[in-house]
């Protein structure tokens, strides 16, 4: 196990290796320590609102989302973790790039913390954006009784909006009583398309979420897709929003014209111009089952007189992260398989990432040992992989301690991610920096799937020829 120093030393190389020249140079804001104490324990909270039964939920300091943890880019966070739980749990910093023993992964990068203890995460934040937190332990159960939380690192310049506003889209499966269902081990579910709850929720309340605007005035929107296994397909009726970041990371700007798929784990930072007159109530629907519409939220316009437009928005900074070098790259391949329809399940696994699944319910291989990983990679190395989903399902893959670019169908490379949305039985390639050293999980962010054989491991190790250059 590596101790706290060695991972602090270890941070100290990962994050001058991954941002370059950058981190220095940032404006005179001055760098922070910013501390918190997240406690996750079992609460009563009116998920229903308060003409209905309150419901026993697994929260972050009594909340859902747990606390908002802000901080500048650059800025260092401490937290101390209390685990009041019934049973082991970590919390992982999902889209972060930190040391490995920071990373929250129970057996793989830290031992599992024990109901009444702690553990405490400290690392550099050198990315801005918006993140998030949750365990990674059971988080099929873990996160579906409502332990998650957002990470809003602000660029250290932040662009100039009327509001910054967090939606997190979740959902939980309540019984008559406005109990969470206890099924959260459902074969059923783990081999179809996850737990989908019979509730939507939005900041953890009964959506849809109301949104006050003036006529004129520009909104960030924050969108965090934290349900265990619902993928949203959101259409913003009567705007069209700018999407300016996915996973965090600042893209080219581009309006939502269409509707856009959300997966369990994805963020989207919107910047939204209100260009309807006041009075105008507006709909976000998510119509991933257009059988099925669902109305996630409302954007109300104030009866206020609209105040002047701002000029078109042009972009967020970008953060300094390693892009690919596609010239000698590492080329490596990736096959889903089993889940129902398929005949490749398994008594000991449902699901398959290269012929091995991981025991149901933990990190370790079906033998109950420390996976071995799926690949090896040299430390600073550009990485293509290519996933062949041969399942029937969708499958959001998500990489721990790197930053990833899709390929297009027109051959370009898409914007920076954390995931990619594999459909069913296509392909999808995929480039990346192995950036810092340690093993690093890949996983389906349907919890339901990741526990029942979608998570396995790669391993960065040591340091490569042919290093790759941090972005200008
Ligand atoms: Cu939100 Cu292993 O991830
Ligand atoms: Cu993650
Ligand atoms: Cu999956």
């Amino acid at each position: 196990m590596v101790s706290r120093r060695d991972a602090l030393k270890l941070g100290l190389v990962a994050s001058g290796l991954a941002a370059g020249a950058a981190p220095l140079a940032w404006s005179a804001r001055p760098l922070r320590v910013r501390d918190h104490t997240v406690i996750a324990k079992p609460a009563r909270l009116e998920l229903l609102g308060p003409d209905y039964p309150s419901t026993e939920v697994w929260a972050f300091n009594n909340m859902i989302p747990g606390p908002v943890l802000r901080a500048v880019q650059g800025d260092t966070i401490r937290v101390r973790f209390r685990n009041r739980l019934p049973m082991v749990s970590t919390i992982h910093w999902h889209g972060i790039r930190l040391p490995n023993a920071m990373d929250g992964v129970p057996g793989i990068t830290q031992p599992p913390v024990k109901p009444g203890e702690d553990f405490q995460y400290e690392f550099v934040l050198p990315d801005a954006g918006t993140f998030w937190y949750h365990p990674h332990v059971a988080t099929y159960e873990q996160i579906g009784r409502g332990l998650f939380g957002t990470i809003v690192v602000e660029e250290r310049e932040p662009p100039d909006v009327d509001d910054d506003v967090m939606w997190s889209l979740s959902d939980v499966t309540l019984t008559k009583e406005a109990a969470i269902s206890p099924n959260f081990k459902s074969l059923h579910d783990a081999a179809h398309a996850g737990r989908l709850g019979n509730v939507i929720l939005v900041n953890g309340e009964r959506g849809p979420a109301t949104l006050g605007v003036r006529a004129g005035s520009r909104v960030r929107l924050r969108l965090l897709n934290s349900a265990s296994a619902r993928i949203f397909r959101l259409k913003f009726h009567g705007h069209q929003p700018l999407v300016v970041a996915h996973d965090g990371h600042p893209c080219t700007p581009y309006a939502l014209t269409e509707s856009i798929l959300f997966s369990p784990g994805n963020r989207l930072d919107l910047i939204l111009d209100c260009t309807a007159a006041p009075n105008t109530v507006l709909e976000v629907e998510d119509e991933f089952f257009p059988a099925m519409r669902k109305k996630i939220g409302v954007i109300q316009y104030t009866s206020r007189s609209p105040q002047a437009l701002r000029k078109p928005f042009t972009g967020l900074p970008p953060n300094a992260v390693l892009e690919p070098v596609m010239a000698g790259a590492e080329s490596v391949k990736m096959v889903l398989e089993g889940g129902a329809l398929s005949n490749k399940a398994t008594r000991e696994t449902i699901w398959l990432m290269n012929g091995k699944g991981n025991d149901h319910g933990s990190h370790m291989d079906i033998h109950g040992k420390q996976p071995e990983p799926l690949f090896t990679f040299e430390q600073g190395c550009t990485v293509r992989c290519l996933i062949d989903n041969k399942t029937a399902w969708f499958h959001p893959m998500h990489f721990h301690g790197v930053v990833l670019r899709e390929r297009l169908p027109n051959g370009q490379w898409g914007p920076l991610k954390d995931s990619t949305l594999l459909w069913p039985f296509k392909t999808q390639e995929i480039a990346f920096v192995a950036e810092s050293a340690g093993d690093w999980m890949i996983h389906c962010h349907v919890s339901e799937h990741q526990h029942s054989g979608l998570m396995g491991t790669f391993r960065v190790a040591s340091m490569c020829r042919t290093p790759a250059t941090p972005k200008a």
